[in-house]
C-alpha cells in the first residue's frame, strides 16, 4: 500500500507556537496573584516574561504572521469579514507590543523605587493575559483555516517553506542584535 504524504499547510507551525505562547497567560495570572498578595514585584519574572513574548511571541510568532502570511492576504481579494478580522488581528499584535513596551517601562521605574509602578505593571499583565487567548482563538478558530482557500496549494507549500527559512534567519539575527547590544553598553 502506498502511504500517503503527510502536507504541512501554513496554520500548522502557526499553531503549534500558539501551545506555546497560550503556556505564559497562566504565568502570568498566578505572578498577578502573587502582586496582590505581596504587593511587590518580581523584577525577574517581569524580564523573562518580557523575553519570550518579545523574542517569541512578537518577532517570531507575529514576525511569520506579518511579514509572510498576512502580507500573503493583502495582495489577495479578501471577503469583507477576512479583511476585517486582518486588520483587528494586526491592531491586537499592536496593542500586545505597546504592554510589553508599558510593562518594561513601569518595571524600570519599581526597580529605581517606585512603588506606584506596581499598579502599572499589574495593569499590563492583566492586558497581555487578556489579549493572547482571545486572539488566538481568533486566529484558530476563525481566521487560519478559512483563509488558506485564497492560496493554491503551490502557494501554501511556498509559505511553509519560507516560514522555515524565516525561523533559521530569527534565531542569528535576534543574537547579533543582543550582541552588538551588549557591546555597546559596555564601551
Ligand atoms: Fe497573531
Ligand atoms: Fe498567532
Amino acid at each position: 500500500m502506498q502511504k500517503k504524504k503527510m502536507v504541512v499547510r501554513p496554520y500548522g507551525p502557526l499553531m503549534v507556537e500558539h501551545r506555546i505562547i497560550e503556556q505564559i497567560v497562566p504565568l502570568i495570572r498566578a505572578e498577578v496573584r502573587n502582586i496582590d498578595k505581596s504587593k511587590s514585584i518580581d523584577p525577574h519574572f517581569i524580564n523573562v516574561t518580557v523575553g519570550f513574548l518579545r523574542t517569541y511571541a512578537d518577532k517570531c510568532h507575529h514576525g511569520k504572521e506579518e511579514d509572510i502570511l498576512f502580507k500573503a492576504l493583502k495582495e489577495k481579494e479578501l471577503s469583507k469579514g477576512h479583511f476585517e478580522t486582518l486588520r483587528q488581528l494586526l491592531e491586537e499584535h499592536d496593542l500586545a507590543r505597546s504592554n510589553v513596551r508599558e510593562l518594561l517601562d513601569a518595571k524600570a521605574r519599581y526597580v529605581k523605587g517606585d512603588k506606584t509602578a506596581v499598579a502599572e505593571i499589574r495593569k499590563r499583565l492583566l492586558a497581555l493575559a487578556k489579549i493572547y487567548p482571545a486572539h488566538i482563538a481568533l486566529e484558530d478558530k476563525h481566521f487560519f483555516i478559512e483563509v488558506m482557500k485564497y492560496f493554491s496549494d503551490k502557494e501554501q507549500q511556498k509559505m511553509v517553506r519560507d516560514f522555515w527559512e524565516f525561523d533559521r534567519k530569527m534565531i542569528h539575527e535576534e543574537y547579533r542584535e543582543k550582541v552588538s547590544r551588549l557591546k555597546a553598553e559596555l564601551q
